[in-house]
């Protein structure tokens, strides 16, 4: 690509270096969190929501616990100006909850807004911004740093106007806009001028949120850009100082976590991601990171598909099958050898008293976000290997298979998913597993046997061998060595080393045992079989059968 050369670093360093950030390890405390997914991810939709869908995901992001939620833009829109209107009048906003509008700097507008928030019952966010840029001051509004600083400051000074004379209680928030390519300096001087006109208190903050509208940087310059503003913002103690990541570089999270890590106390950002071009930042992601180091998020996550679900029905958005915590494949091994370390850690988990989650390629468990491991961990294609495919029969089906049996099992498996070029269901692995290891009868069908009372132990065993039903008697030191040792005379054939294993069987069939046996041929080959009864000595003597089905017709 010849066309980097049009393209320059267009963010601004501080002019000091603020990198105490970098000595802090993970983030031992929430933020305060704010969803902005009413009005900066429903600007984003290709159909925006109507009222009813608003008043719905209003309804999930209470039930997630979002304390703060910015409702709209009420100016910009007849939707969001009702919206805001029914959410008052219906006394739909609890008590705890703090709600948010968004407006420009311009006088009609800021009046415009403080008409819909008339009679707001508790707390409100008037959120006031405009444009700080290099590229916007001189491209768009063709303006000065000093008519830019003029824009904000009278814009502050009409929004505390209004607030005095409306009725309600009002908090104030100011966003220079496009922040991340605003000159440090500047971007200070202007937050510094609007907070003098706020004259922050400890009992009336202002919240000061610093956008990376775009993001332009690598996250350790939007975090260094954080510390700096945060350690040189007048009244701070008096100032919430928020982030507002966007996700253009794909480091919407890492902005924001670095930026927490920098001083942030507040993060806006919208579930998934969604939001303008790229989206906002991921608030389900950056949440669950936290929970994944031991820190509760203060977020109720714990139905994430539910969550989804009702966010793809409002906003016709799709999360992605790889999206962190959300996506369908996220917990998925379809890899042989990762199934095999997930199967035996999960094996671990149910053996050993575990204090924490440490089951490798799972950074956390689903079941807490509301997924199951049926059919969601471990899913079966042509990768995959014995681990996994003897996990789905021993959950899913109670069969609890040799470890040299799985292997051979495995491979049968994988070959049967890649001819098909399909993943296997559960179910299909099971099918396969009864078509070909279990009570197999051809080409010999044992029907019955019984002991005689000779010393020692002999057996005469019926059997149909292509259409004849003949006898054989056999001898040994137990039933099933005299039914093997008659076997391999009568049909003159030899195998050595018979293994044998049994148990019963919880889940499903009427069946209550099941043994797996396996032979070796005169050539080294082993040969396994299964057998399934509710007789344990039938069971067996079937287990030898499909073996030895099997080893004549070459399987
Ligand atoms: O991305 C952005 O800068 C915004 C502001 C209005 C805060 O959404
Ligand atoms: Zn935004």
């Amino acid at each position: 690509m010849k066309s980097h050369t049009k393209y320059a670093r267009g963010y601004f360093m501080p002019p000091v270096p603020s990198l105490k950030w970098t000595e802090k390890e993970y983030i031992t405390e929430p933020p305060t969190w704010c969803s902005v997914d009413l009005r900066d991810g429903n600007q984003a939709l290709i159909i925006p929501m109507n009222l009813e869908e608003k008043l719905e995901y209003f309804q999930l992001l209470l039930k997630i616990g979002f304390k703060e939620i910015e409702v709209g833009f009420p100016a910009a829109s007849e939707t969001e100006f009702a919206f805001l209107r029914t959410l008052i009048e219906q006394n739909l906003i609890p008590d705890d909850v703090t709600i948010q509008v968004l407006t420009q700097s311009r006088d009609h507008i800021i009046e415009k807004t403080f008409e819909a928030l008339r009679g707001v019952k508790g707390t409100a966010v008037v959120h006031l911004y405009n444009s700080t840029s290099v590229a916007q001051r001189e491209q768009v509004f063709r303006k000065s740093k000093e008519e830019i600083i003029d824009i904000a400051v009278s814009g502050a000074k009409l929004v505390q106007k209004f607030a005095a004379q409306t009725e309600g209680n009002f908090r104030f928030q100011y966003s220079p806009e496009s922040f991340t390519g605003t000159e440090i300096e500047f971007a200070l001087e202007i937050c510094n001028a609007v907070l003098d006109v706020w004259q922050p208190t400890a009992d009336n903050k202002v919240i000061i949120n610093l956008p990376a509208t775009v993001s332009m940087s690598m996250p350790h310059v939007y975090a260094s850009q954080i510390e700096y503003m945060s350690d040189h913002l007048n009244y701070r103690d008096n100032v919430i100082v928020s982030v507002h990541p966007h996700n253009d570089r794909g480091t919407g999270v890492a902005d924001a976590e670095l930026a927490m890590l920098a001083g942030a106390q507040r993060v806006e950002g919208t579930l998934f991601g969604n939001g303008e071009r790229t989206g906002n930042v991921d608030i389900v992601t950056l949440a669950l990171n936290m929970l994944s180091h031991g820190v509760n998020p203060q977020l109720d996550f714990s139905h994430v598909p539910e969550i989804i679900a009702i966010h793809e029905r409002l906003t016709r958005m799709k999360v992605g099958e790889r999206h962190p915590y959300g996506g369908e494949l996220v917990f998925t091994a379809f890899s042989g050898s990762h199934q095999d370390a997930i199967a035996k850690g999960m094996k671990w988990r149910e053996d050993e008293e575990c204090q924490y989650w440490t089951v490798p390629y799972l950074l956390i468990d689903p079941k807490d976000i509301g997924r199951e491991y049926e059919g969601d961990i471990i899913r079966i294609n042509s990768q995959s290997g014995k681990g996994g495919i003897g996990y789905i029969l021993e959950q899913s089906y109670g069969l609890d298979l040799p470890q040299q049996m799985r292997e051979s099992f495995g491979y049968h498996v994988k070959n049967v998913s890649d001819q098909l070029h399909k993943e296997l269901m559960p179910d299909e692995i099971y099918n396969i597993f009864q078509t070909e290891y279990v009570n197999v009868t051809t080409p010999v069908e044992f029907m019955n046997y019984r002991s005689t009372q000779q010393a020692g132990f002999e057996t005469i065993v019926s059997i149909r061998n292509q259409d004849q039903v003949v006898e054989y008697v056999g001898t040994g030191n137990g039933s099933l060595d005299a039914i093997s040792n008659g076997l391999q005379k009568a049909l003159g054939i030899s195998f050595s080393n018979l293994t044998y294993k049994e148990h019963a069987l919880e889940i499903g069939s009427g069946s209550q045992a099941v043994t797996f046996i396996s032979i070796t041929a005169a050539d080294g080959t082993i040969y396994w079989g299964c057998g399934m009864d509710v007789d344990i000595m039938t069971c067996t003597v079937k287990a030898l059968f499909s073996a030895v089905n099997r080893m004549l017709k070459g399987e």
